[in-house]
């Protein structure tokens, strides 16, 4: 081009448009820009909040990292009311049984087997530090937002009092509970698969809730169990988690480590990880035991993994409601149908298969116990079940001398009777 064109009146308006139409797409450009960056730098911060300096690493066979951390730099000591803490590294009680593990555990031994997590198959975390699985980039890119990674998108918790709501948020459930009185702790024993997830924003989960206040927005929960979450954990692998809200599920409480809150003590096993193996149809059974109570002395609730790992506490200071004891206690199967409106999900919740089917090829949940105030552990009285659709999904209970209460649950949501 040349200057002499843009001498004339016609040139110097092209020139002035032009300039402007240029400096109308920097600019947006340039705010475009920024937007990414800022939230390259926010997920770049959160991460860096999230994964504390690892003594060591394991690279696990399903491609997850689990860091070996110094137990004293583990995400709870961000929380402001944790600053002065001195960390408790056992309980001061323990719940008195009313099963003897041992006994059952050799009794069924041939037909359910111990649990182990996959990562264990490259290595090990040395005492005093605990393993945290890592938290990549892609994990939070999943999310909705920086803020809205590890947290509950939506109130969760079978109402069971107003099932209508429970219908609507698209969760399903498969439980059976107990109310009316004061508890200070569950257990129960839980048959693990690995449920089909037909859409990567819904999840299957198997677990424990432990409820304290209304379900409006003063819910307190403390929840554990195993799940299958793509958009979580960014595969189809069952994986132990843990939960917890003091809002019901508004400002406060997360997965697993995500949030500073629970303070784990344990070094061998990972919130978040894969556990492996998974029972199969007709072929070997795998459980897994949950124990969660709170210590008659300090008011924490603690958590027992199996027989062997007490894996830690939430802090009773968390909690308003259950920082007394807890009002109410559900065991079983969520899955959610992220279209209410269409055809009913794929999704699978527990093995697939329903209650009917037994064992082998129904989910079960076995040995479901409450702890009393007096801190003793004991078969829950008055149980109640609830299911939204039972066509879809369903639940049935019984007891017997060597599973105590137990119940089966789950199904495989859409089928003929299920549409
Ligand atoms: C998870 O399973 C679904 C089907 O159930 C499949 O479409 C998807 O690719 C799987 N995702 C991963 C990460 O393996
Ligand atoms: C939930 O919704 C389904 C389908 O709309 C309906 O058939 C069922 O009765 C509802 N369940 C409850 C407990 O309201």
């Amino acid at each position: 081009m040349d200057f002499a064109q843009l001498s004339g009146g016609r040139s110097r308006r092209a020139l002035a448009l032009a300039l402007c139409v240029w400096s109308l797409i920097s600019l947006s450009c340039a705010a475009r820009l920024t937007d990414s960056s800022r939230q390259k730098l926010d997920v770049q911060k959160h991460l860096n909040r999230l994964n504390k300096p690892a003594v060591k690493s394991i690279k696990s066979p399903d491609g997850d990292i689990i860091d070996c951390v110094h137990i004293s730099q583990q995400p709870a000591f961000d929380h402001p009311y944790l600053k002065d803490h001195k960390i408790q590294m056992r309980p001061n009680y323990h719940p008195e049984g009313l099963f003897n593990e041992n006994k059952v555990a050799e009794k069924t031994k041939e037909r359910s087997n111990p649990q182990a997590q996959l990562w264990h198959a490259n290595g090990r975390c040395a005492e005093g530090t605990i393993p945290v699985r890592r938290t990549r980039k892609d994990d939070i890119l999943r999310a909705s937002s920086v803020k809205a990674y590890g947290r509950k998108k939506q109130r969760s918790i079978p109402k069971s009092a107003d099932p209508d709501l429970a219908n609507e948020s698209g969760h399903q459930h498969a439980i059976v509970y107990v109310n009316g009185d004061k508890y200070y702790g569950a257990k129960a024993t839980i048959n693990v698969w690995e449920p089909k997830i037909q859409q990567p924003n819904e999840f299957s989960l198997s677990q424990l809730w432990i409820l304290g206040g209304s379900f409006g927005e003063d819910l307190n929960s403390i929840e554990a169990g195993w799940q299958v979450s793509p958009d979580l954990y960014g595969d189809n692998n069952t994986r132990l988690f843990t939960y917890w809200t003091s809002d019901a599920y508004q400002a406060t409480g997360c997965y697993n480590l995500l949030c500073s809150g629970f303070i784990q003590i344990n070094s061998e096993i990972a919130m978040g990880a894969s556990i492996s193996p998974v029972s199969g149809l007709r072929g070997s059974q795998y459980d897994i035991s949950i124990l969660v109570w709170k210590d008659p002395k300090e008011g924490h609730w603690w958590m027992q993994f199996g027989n062997d790992y007490v894996l830690g506490y939430w802090p009773s200071f968390l909690f308003s409601y259950l920082a007394d004891s807890a009002s109410m206690i559900e065991w079983g199967g969520e899955v959610v149908n992220s279209e209410p409106e269409g055809q009913h999900t794929s999704t699978q919740m527990g093995s697939g298969r329903f209650p009917e089917e037994g064992f082998g090829r129904a989910s079960y949940f076995r040995n479901i116990q409450v702890v009393d105030s007096s801190n003793n552990l004991k078969a829950p009285k008055g149980l109640g079940t609830f299911t939204e659709q039972s066509n879809c999904y369903d639940v049935q209970t019984g007891s017997n001398g060597d599973w105590g209460h137990y119940f089966y649950y789950g199904g495989p949501g859409k089928n003929p009777n299920c549409p």
